[in-house]
């Protein structure tokens, strides 16, 4: 029997902003312009460029004024991140028009990470979504620790599902739901997408895979199965959660690229350009590419 599988699938590259979010050393500026400007010319449309986060808490994020004065590309999904009232305020203040709003269902990991807890976060966020939504913005919203939390553990799916629901009644476009430790199982990503799918019809959904335990790929295909077409993925597999301990990077955009190509699904990415993209921030990384295309195909020395 043949999988069912979508002849298409669009890849959000996050590498600017999760990928470099948890870098120790500070990624110059322009290095994180030419970056981008590297991903783009690799096919990749949408992309999180970076966050209007407390630059005391992610000091890797303080550049963003910079980064979107000069990354905007008149695409309307190139995202910026921003948690609260302050971010907002920060984003109106630039040109860019699509938002990611970002909330933990573990109430123990959003305190860790944006110093509220969920309820608070939600009631914070719900009138700052129709805000967005009047002025015409295109609003992402981020799911973290939809399966696992590094301090509750298992979530319960319901717990994911009520609040996705509450989202998608504030109005947003879209729904990145993600598994922020990598310790979701395919079976797992399979029952949750499935139901996501079911009940948000009408709201784009997106899923989001770290690749802590390699697991990553698998989840993408389970995930194709439950019917997503939209991935979450980061060139070099950079990335991780400050808050999130023990979370590796992000599923590797040329991995993932790689597996849907050979299975006949178009991403539109080039794989030598985004090798070309790596390359641009290489350098200024604390730590090794790990990812299996980049090992096997990349001209280092
Ligand atoms: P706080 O300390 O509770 O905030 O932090 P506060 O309101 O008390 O303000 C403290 C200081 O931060 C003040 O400055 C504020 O002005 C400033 P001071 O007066 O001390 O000089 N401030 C801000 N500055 C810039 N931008 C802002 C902002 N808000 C306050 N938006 C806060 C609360 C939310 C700011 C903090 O917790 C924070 O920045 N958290 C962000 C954490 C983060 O970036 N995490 C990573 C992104 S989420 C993620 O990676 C998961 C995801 O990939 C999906 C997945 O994998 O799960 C999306
Ligand atoms: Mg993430």
């Amino acid at each position: 029997m043949m999988l069912s599988l979508p002849k298409k699938v669009t890849i959000i590259e996050v590498g600017p902003r999760d990928g470099l979010q948890n870098e120790k050393l500070f990624v110059p500026t322009d290095i994180k312009k030419q970056f981008i400007s590297g991903l783009r010319n690799a096919g990749l449309e949408e992309m999180e460029l970076t966050s209007f986060v407390s630059p005391k808490w992610v000091p890797q994020m303080g550049d963003a004024p910079e980064i979107v004065a000069d990354c905007l590309d008149g695409n309307a999904r190139n995202f910026v991140l921003a948690p609260n009232r302050k971010g907002i305020d920060r984003v109106y203040s630039t040109d860019c028009k699509a938002v990611a709003v970002f909330v933990g269902v573990s109430n123990s990991f959003n305190l860790k990470n944006i110093n509220k807890t969920t309820q608070d976060s939600m009631a914070e966020l719900k009138p700052i979504i129709r805000e967005l939504k009047e002025k015409n913005y295109f609003v992402r919203a981020c799911i973290s620790t939809a399966f696992y939390c590094p301090y509750e553990g298992k979530m319960n799916e319901n717990d994911t599902i009520k609040l996705c629901s509450e989202f998608v009644e504030a109005g947003v476009d879209e729904l990145s739901v993600a598994d922020t430790i990598g310790m979701a199982a395919p079976n797992e990503a399979y029952s949750l997408f499935s139901q996501l799918k079911n009940a948000f019809s009408e709201t784009i959904l997106t899923a989001h895979f770290h690749d802590t335990r390699k697991l990553a790929l698998a989840n993408i295909l389970a995930s194709l199965q439950a019917g997503i077409d939209r991935f979450d993925t980061s060139a070099g597999g950079l990335g991780g959660c400050p808050f999130a301990p023990g979370a590796a990077g992000n599923a590797a955009t040329e991995d993932v690229v790689y597996m849907l190509e050979r299975m006949g699904i178009d991403t539109g990415v080039s794989l030598d350009k985004l090798l070309d993209a790596i390359e641009i921030v290489r350098p200024h990384l604390s730590r090794p590419i790990e990812s299996s295309y980049y090992r096997l195909h990349a001209q280092t020395v």
